[in-house]
């Protein structure tokens, strides 16, 4: 179980302060949905818990371990930024193959092939990112992170550019592979839809606080 307590983080610009004051649950096998709309702290949420910014208090542990004060590459955590998660210039299939194996697993090429049928980028192997569409880009990093073998997985707002069926296609997908790989998935959308669809349980995040819905 992912434990995330009383984390404290203070945002200060020259017009604006937000206090980040939250603390979060999720269980292996658990979706935990985050709705919020823009500017609400979606994104700083999910950069403290990965470790991109670091908290004034406030501790993070997995399992009994404290990784609080660990690097992000060295959490248990595979996170889907926002954007500008590709290597533009190189082809879909070396974006999917560099990025799991930076996580000392080899990729399996037959889950390679595999996941980018499920997010619908069948035959799209060779081709190179930077030609693809925002909302293809989009998927295929999604499939990336779906592949990594890490227990906890961040996704923020991995749907935002997609078509009403395709996003609902994408949502049962991250809800079979919570549950298959038996993962803790926190979502970030500003979609509620999206959580109802898919979240066991779901967060509205207002000003950098979390309100149980
Ligand atoms: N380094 C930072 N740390 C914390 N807050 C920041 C930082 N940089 C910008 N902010 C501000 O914090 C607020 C929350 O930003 P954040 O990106 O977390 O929102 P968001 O909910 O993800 O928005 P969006 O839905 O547009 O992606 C914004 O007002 C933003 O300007
Ligand atoms: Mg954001």
């Amino acid at each position: 179980m992912l434990i995330i307590k009383d984390i404290l983080y203070r945002y200060k610009s020259q017009n604006q302060e937000i206090t980040y004051n939250f603390s979060l649950e999720a269980k292996r096998g658990e979706i935990v949905g985050i709705v919020g709309a823009s500017g609400n702290g979606k994104s700083t949420l999910l950069d403290l818990i990965s470790g991109f910014l670091k908290p004034i208090s406030g501790t993070i542990s997995f399992e009994s371990k404290d990784i609080t004060t660990l690097p992000p590459e060295k959490r248990p955590i595979t996170i889907l930024f926002q954007k500008y998660n590709l290597f533009e210039h190189l082809s879909v299939e070396k974006n999917i193959i560099l990025g799991v194996s930076g996580t000392s697993k080899k990729p399996n090429m037959k889950e390679v092939h595999k996941i980018l049928n499920e997010v619908g980028l069948n035959g799209f192997e060779t081709k190179i990112s930077a030609s693809l569409s925002g909302g293809q880009q989009q998927r295929v990093a999604l499939a990336r992170s779906l592949l990594r073998d890490k227990p906890i997985l961040l996704l923020d707002e991995p749907f935002s550019g997609l078509d009403y069926e395709t996003r609902a296609h994408m949502l049962t997908l991250v809800q079979n592979i919570t549950k298959s790989k038996n993962i803790a998935t926190i979502m970030v959308t500003h979609e509620p839809n999206d959580c109802k669809q898919i979240s066991d349980k779901t967060y509205e995040v207002k000003d950098g606080k979390l309100t149980r819905q």
